[in-house]
């Protein structure tokens, strides 16, 4: 496992009573797409910050990359090897130039210096930046800022990449270009977690981790997680459309072969019940 968490509680007041997180187990295999989902507060960010020692861990065990993240010396290998975007890609820029916004984080890693040129340029093709290189970033749409940002981290040839609603503030052609690249990347063989609302983004992840108030309800395929009205209804999620509409057609007499994920599936599942009869 890449990811080997165990009985991992946090608390943000010390000595305090509430926990943001309450023993949760989490396993992660090198090159999975994991989608974690979950309402408002139930401890998504707080989870994941403890990847990349973010935020210290308080309890349990955790293991990323057999680094045992209780060993503080081995931080900043873990940075690297797990790079984290998140929402607003404003706070995330230092530079007034996108390629020296990307070779800044090279430098801060101590990167040598003539390799810098080649990893900035294949950084931004990856995310389909070429030819922004010399833009100030503040003068890019959000979903380019978003790309800059990832394409920042990419620089640093990360094994594992954490989106925390690195979507959320986009509209919904900032957030496809950002759902592509996250499956290019997978495709290419990373390991990405992606954090999101949005349940229709999770339709296509390996597996779902499914949080509640610091809580792990469930974790499973995105058929198992998404199709389970009483689960998502628990979780306070709302299932995605075609979910929605399998079982409302259900109650109204139309049985559909299977419960379909995507809009694609829905119309599919339509097409051969009308084949049928
Ligand atoms: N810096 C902080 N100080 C104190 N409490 C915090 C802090 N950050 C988060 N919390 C609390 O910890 C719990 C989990 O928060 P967390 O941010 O991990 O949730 P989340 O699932 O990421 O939510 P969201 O979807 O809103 O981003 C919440 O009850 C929250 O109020
Ligand atoms: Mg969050």
């Amino acid at each position: 496992m890449l990811v080997e968490g165990k009985k991992i509680s946090f608390s943000y007041e010390l000595g305090g009573s509430s926990y943001a997180l309450r023993d949760v187990d989490i396993n992660i295999a090198r090159g999975e797409f994991v989608a974690i989902l979950g309402c408002n507060g139930s401890g998504k960010s707080t989870l994941v910050k403890h990847l990349n020692a973010l935020l210290q861990l308080q309890h349990g065990e955790l293991r990323v990359a057999q680094i045992d993240l209780r060993n503080e010396e081995e931080i900043w290998r873990l940075r690297r090897l797990c790079g984290m975007v998140f929402q607003n890609p404003d706070n995330q820029f230092v530079s007034a130039v996108v390629e020296e916004e990307i070779a800044f984080g090279l430098e801060n890693y101590e990167v040598p210096r003539d390799e810098i040129p080649a990893r900035v340029r294949s950084a931004l093709a990856m995310v389909e930046m070429d030819g922004y290189e010399k833009r100030a970033p503040h003068t890019l749409s959000g979903g380019q800022k978003q790309r800059v940002a990832l394409a920042g981290v990419l620089a640093l040839e990360p094994e594992i990449i954490i989106f925390d609603e690195a979507t959320a503030m986009l509209d919904p052609g900032g957030r496809q270009e950002v759902v592509k690249i996250m499956h290019k990347l997978h495709r290419a063989g990373k390991t990405i977690i992606a954090i999101t609302h949005y349940v229709e983004e999770t339709v296509g992840a390996d597996k779902i981790i499914l949080m509640h108030k610091g809580r792990v309800l469930s974790c499973g395929t995105p058929q198992a997680i998404l199709t389970d009205l009483d689960l998502m209804r628990e979780a306070e999620m709302i299932p995605p459309l075609p979910v929605r509409l399998y079982h409302d057609l259900k109650q109204a007499g139309i049985a559909l072969n299977n419960c379909p994920l995507t809009d694609e599936e829905l119309v599919e599942a339509i097409c051969q019940f009308r084949l049928k009869r």
